[in-house]
């Protein structure tokens, strides 16, 4: 029998990198899906196939009782969440897992969408029932092995889909009821990766201490003021707290002229407001406007490419299963 489970992407909305050091954060769940589909296989081998390396000839096919142990880059986080599963039931078998998604994800949190969706299509094919709670502790033990650092935020809306007032770890994961999103994403090109920009706020954060932790909590205090408005569909306000949540990001150092072009484009078409989203380096903005269209032309003119993904998006999904095609 095989098993499909789908999870959505990200967009980090206020927070970013302030949330890593436990303060709290706004994400909402973006419907760019990822799916992961298990099912046994006679013996102890788990072959992990996903499209892109199956692109370049290649899967992965390994011992159960050596996931999580050296994985391969393509295949790690799948293969973390595998051993997660198998470590915490103590039950080993062999499996084929086949992944399924675009192979550009905007930087909108593939990682940890596979990662979700590999946990949930486990826990249908071993029967657990685990509520989602568990889900999501698994799904972000399984990151930590791999990349070693995250607030996990990405994890939580891609298991609990929606948006939420999330902290670290889970300590506060509270689904915010809103419906429409008035935001437009714009992606200004790829990034140098999330975890060497985290350490690189890390390592100013231990040469100014005082100031960037000032920084964190002022990001902390535009994360509450930004729940309340967007609970109040205040988006004048959402967009001067968006501004605001950029001009720090800027100050410590992620921004990029890539992403500051499409910001200002945004703002200057009209925009409440336009911030970089997430560890910075590249990957996406987004702006929060009326006139999303004008706002998207003006990004796409200033370089950009405008992603069209809702936002909202459900959690974990266990798909239909087709037979003839994984
Ligand atoms: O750019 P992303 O999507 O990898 O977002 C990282 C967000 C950070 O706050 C910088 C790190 C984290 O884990 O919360």
């Amino acid at each position: 029998m095989r098993f499909t489970a789908s999870a959505p992407g990200k967009l980090l909305l206020l927070g970013d990198h302030a949330v890593v050091y436990g303060h709290p954060c706004l994400v909402t769940a973006v419907d760019i899906r990822y799916r992961v589909t298990v099912e046994i296989i006679p013996g102890d081998l788990v072959e992990i196939i996903t499209p892109e390396l199956r692109a370049r000839g290649a899967a992965r096919r390994l011992p159960a009782a050596d996931t999580g142990v050296a994985p391969l880059r393509e295949t790690a986080f799948v293969e973390a969440a595998v051993a997660q599963m198998f470590r915490q039931y103590n039950a080993y078998t062999g499996l084929r897992i086949q992944t399924g998604g675009q192979p550009l994800s905007y930087g909108l949190g593939s990682s940890s969408a596979v990662t979700a969706a590999a946990v949930g299509a486990l826990n249908a094919l071993f029967a657990l029932n685990l509520p989602l709670e568990e889900q999501f502790r698994l799904a972000y033990a399984a990151v930590l092995d791999v990349q070693g650092k995250g607030s996990g935020f990405d994890v939580a809306a891609a298991v609990f889909g929606g948006t939420l007032y999330y902290v670290r770890g889970g300590e506060r994961l509270e689904a915010l009821p809103v419906h429409d999103l008035p935001f437009v994403i714009g992606y200004s090109g790829a990034k140098v990766g999330t975890v060497n920009l985290v350490t690189m706020v890390e390592a100013l954060y231990q040469r100014q201490p005082a100031i960037v932790g000032g920084m964190f909590d002022l990001l902390h205090q535009i994360v509450d003021a930004g729940k309340a408005a967007l609970l109040a569909g205040d988006w004048q306000a959402f967009g001067d707290l968006a501004n605001l949540n950029h001009g720090i990001l800027d100050s410590l150092g992620v921004n990029t002229l890539s992403l500051s072009r499409l910001i200002e484009a945004a703002r200057a078409a009209g925009a409440y407001g336009a911030k970089l989203s997430g560890a910075g380096g590249g990957d996406c903005m987004f702006a929060i406007a009326d006139e999303r269209a004008a706002v998207g032309a003006a990004i796409t003119a200033a370089g950009g490419v405008v992603v069209p993904f809702v936002l909202n998006a459900p959690g974990i999904c266990l798909e239909p299963d087709h037979e003839d095609e994984p």
